[in-house]
């Protein structure tokens, strides 16, 4: 989308959209072309031409002085209440219509979109960002593409600078998230490990963010036994993605955001069903988030430093597979046995955690789609999030979910789950258990790996992608916690 601000009511576009209170007297009002609209809008709504409910996008052909428009209204509800999550469902259905009828052109009367609880930047920001994150679509690999959509959009209203800035910060947000998409959605036989590897270094080049990649014989011997395990199953070999944005002080210690990026999830020996293993191509959302997390940073110009690493592996089945009662030397240098091949997000993860906590990091972050153990307890829609020495940022990212509207529930790791991790009869520790609770079980293993560093697990198993489209966007990937996680990295200081 392309955005023009003008601080003039000259409308120069056949079509004209409002933000419409479910009180009009709440509209200020609105002169356009040296009319005063209010009483028509009110006519239009008494009449149930337009709705006022929020998100509801109604159009209607309309007369202003001597030329006719073609009014588009979006409902905002009772403003005094409207809140981020409304104007995620205001623009979002508001730029949905627009695609969908191929509107190139239209003249938008910002200062109409208000809410008490949001600044005007804030709201300005959600427009930006739908207007990229609700239209996206993927078919790289149809045939037949659609156009690309293109809507010129004038804004008018005053104080233009902040306006457009925000817009702009939003459409960084969002192209951050579709990028993660796009990855999520490449079929697994092309984003092998070392593909996923190149993609990201063209991604980042010419930047100032850096990648480097371990590929699988560097990964062998340099002792990330438990990623090497996980990825010798497959002709496509594993890698680790180190990806570092430096925004802050040389001297401010980084986070670390660490991503399962399993690029097909077969199961390994312990093979997943026929309907199972559909989707598992999905199983490198985390780290594609992840990636994504940095992209926003990077274009926000945060000043903070952040090291990503991506664990990348095929959990696949041949005759150089790891198999159930196999045991491996992780990085830390304790011994795992495996009991279930198909546990192995927790053992790429582990070694990465382990790696990541090489950079002294001030906390570590892990974003996977680890455990059917989450979906069962939260549903598809819930992230699951694991703290360990980490209360305050945890108290944090949770406002800051509350706010996206992301969903993020805290589960327990306790004695009984390090005990568990260590019910090995021939090793250290043991990457499964037969028993319940197996969400925590994953988690605390990954944990273990973290030492005392702050640590958070994220298991996104559910949310990551989704099967129903809705004002955020198609079904699919889903770019979960993005959102949430660049809002709390901007006010970290
Ligand atoms: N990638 C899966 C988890 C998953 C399941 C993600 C469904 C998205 C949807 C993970 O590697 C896995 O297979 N987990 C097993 C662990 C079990 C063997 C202990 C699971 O949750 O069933
Ligand atoms: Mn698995
Ligand atoms: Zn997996």
């Amino acid at each position: 989308m392309k955005v023009h601000i003008h601080d003039n009511k000259k409308i120069e576009n056949d079509t004209l959209i409002i933000g419409v209170p479910e009180h009009l007297n709440q509209l200020e009002t609105i002169e356009v072309v040296n009319e005063n609209i209010n009483e028509k809008l009110k006519t239009l709504k008494q009449n149930h031409i337009i709705s006022t409910n929020i998100g509801t996008v109604s159009t209607t052909l309309f007369s202003l002085k001597e030329k006719y428009v073609k009014l588009v209204t979006v409902g905002l509800g009772n403003v005094k209440l409207t809140n981020h999550s409304d104007y995620l469902k205001v623009f979002g259905n508001l730029f949905q219509y627009l695609k969908q009828e191929r509107i190139t052109k239209a003249s938008l009367l910002f200062d109409t979109f208000q809410a008490h609880e949001l600044t005007r930047e804030a709201i300005a920001e959600i427009l930006g960002q739908q207007s990229i994150q609700s239209i996206y679509q993927f078919d790289n690999y149809k045939t037949n593409k659609s156009a690309p959509y293109h809507i010129d959009l004038d804004l008018s209203t005053e104080k233009t600078d902040d306006i457009l800035r925000s817009v702009e910060q939003g459409q960084s947000i969002a192209s951050a998230i579709n990028l993660a998409r796009d990855f999520s959605q490449m079929p697994p036989n092309i984003l092998t490990p070392s593909y996923y590897g190149e993609m990201v270094q063209k991604h980042f080049e010419g930047t100032q963010v850096s990648v480097d990649i371990k590929d699988s014989e560097t990964l062998q011997s340099e002792g990330f036994g438990l990623i090497h395990a996980v990825g010798k199953g497959s002709h496509n070999g594993p890698s680790v993605i180190t990806i570092t944005y430096n925004g802050g002080k040389a001297e401010d210690a980084p986070i670390a955001l660490v991503g399962k990026g399993i690029t097909y999830d077969s199961g390994g020996y312990s093979i997943k069903s026929k309907t199972g293993m559909q989707t598992m191509k999905y199983d490198m959302c985390g780290s594609a988030n992840v990636i994504a997390m940095i992209e926003a940073a990077r274009k926000l110009e945060l000043k903070i430093n952040i090291v990503g690493v991506i664990a990348a592996a095929e959990n696949m089945v041949n005759e150089a597979a790891m198999k159930p009662d196999d045991v491996f030397t992780a990085l830390s240098g304790e011994s795992v046995e495996v009991l279930n091949t198909d546990a192995e997000g927790r053992l790429v993860l582990g070694d990465a955690v382990f790696y990541a906590n090489q950079f002294q990091p001030k906390l570590i972050l892990d974003f996977a789609t680890l455990t059917g153990a989450a979906v069962a307890a939260l549903g598809d829609d819930k992230a699951a999030v694991f703290n360990h020495n980490a209360d305050t940022t945890l108290q944090h990212i949770l406002e800051y979910a509350r706010q996206m509207d992301e969903f993020v529930f805290e589960l327990p790791m306790t004695s009984t789950e390090q005990s568990l991790i260590r019910n090995s009869d021939v090793a250290d520790l043991v990457n499964h258990t037969n028993g319940q609770g197996k969400a925590l079980f994953a988690a605390t293993f990954i944990n273990h790996f973290a030492g005392e560093t702050p640590h958070m697990h994220f298991d996104i198993a559910g949310p990551a992608t989704t099967n129903k489209a809705s004002h955020k966007g198609p079904k699919g990937p889903t770019g979960y916690l993005i959102p949430t996680i660049v809002s709390w990295m901007r006010h970290l200081k």
